[in-house]
């Protein structure tokens, strides 16, 4: 696991977005799997950029979003679906036929989740996925006690997490108890991961899976087994790391044709 301090978000969105250029000009249909949430707001925000000003091309690319509500109504503005094509995919040339989410709304919930994990492999399998964290560990939405080995499923939000998300909706009363996400074991298939984490409200959560067990009471520490995966987070979310300073070091003297 590498993991990379940086000063803030501008910085954390354009190291983000170099590797996902990287990855799209050397493999134009490549896979990306996106998050929601305010983590990578940065790096789309920058990809946007880098598609407008310096014509960063979607055209083949494919993109998978991690999870999704259980119960909103279709169209609904917070359903992850709206989010990904608001925050992101309406802001690139990405095809909208080659974006794809769970679906939250499939009378068979089983059976719409067996299919996500069918379509992510005929895809060829993820290749650079996003990720933020939760203030209790998890990713996607594998809350705390997630099988390391997990697949896509239905999954019941701490009380926490509804809090967490409730600035996102009128108020806590409308954030769904349920979701479907992508597995634990889903997310550690895909080639690169990058996890992103800001502020001093996630130094807890960052501190427990880069340095603590790998265990299922942090669902994030599973990323320890992961061969190929990035943290970037900013000087608050680094702030209870023990080994901080051999990661900045570590980063420093990095040669630079190695990329992330
Ligand atoms: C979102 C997701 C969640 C968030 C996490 C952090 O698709 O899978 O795991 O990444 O809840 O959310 P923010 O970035 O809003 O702090």
């Amino acid at each position: 696991m590498e993991v990379v301090i940086l000063p803030g978000t501008r910085q954390i969105g354009r190291l983000a977005a170099d590797a996902i250029e990287t990855l799209l000009r050397a493999k134009p249909d490549a896979v990306l799997g996106l998050a929601t949430g305010s983590s990578p707001l940065p790096v789309y925000d920058e990809l946007s950029r880098r598609h407008h000003e310096e014509g960063l091309d979607f055209s083949r690319a494919h993109a998978f979003a991690l999870d999704e509500y259980v119960g909103l109504e279709p169209g609904h503005p917070e359903s992850y679906r709206e989010v990904i094509r608001r925050e992101f995919t309406d802001r690139v040339n990405i095809d909208p036929a080659n974006v794809h989410s769970p679906d939250g709304t499939a009378e068979d919930l089983p059976a719409a989740c067996q299919a996500y994990e069918d379509a992510i492999r005929e895809r060829g399998g993820v290749d650079l996925q996003l990720l933020g964290v939760g203030t209790d560990g998890h990713i996607g939405f594998n809350e705390p006690g997630s099988s390391l080995a997990s697949r896509t499923r239905i999954k019941t939000l701490i009380e926490q997490t509804r809090k967490d998300n409730a600035r996102f909706f009128r108020s806590i009363d409308d954030v769904p108890h349920h979701v479907v996400t992508q597995g634990l074991g889903t997310i550690m298939d895909a080639r690169h991961v990058i996890l992103i984490a800001t502020g001093a409200r996630k130094a807890q959560a960052v501190r427990d899976f880069v340095e603590g067990p790998v265990a299922a009471i942090c669902a994030a520490s599973v990323l320890q087994l992961h061969p190929h995966a990035t943290v970037l987070i900013d000087e608050a979310a680094a702030s209870s790391l023990r080994l901080a300073d051999y990661y900045r070091h570590t980063f420093e003297s990095k040669p630079g044709w190695q990329g992330l």
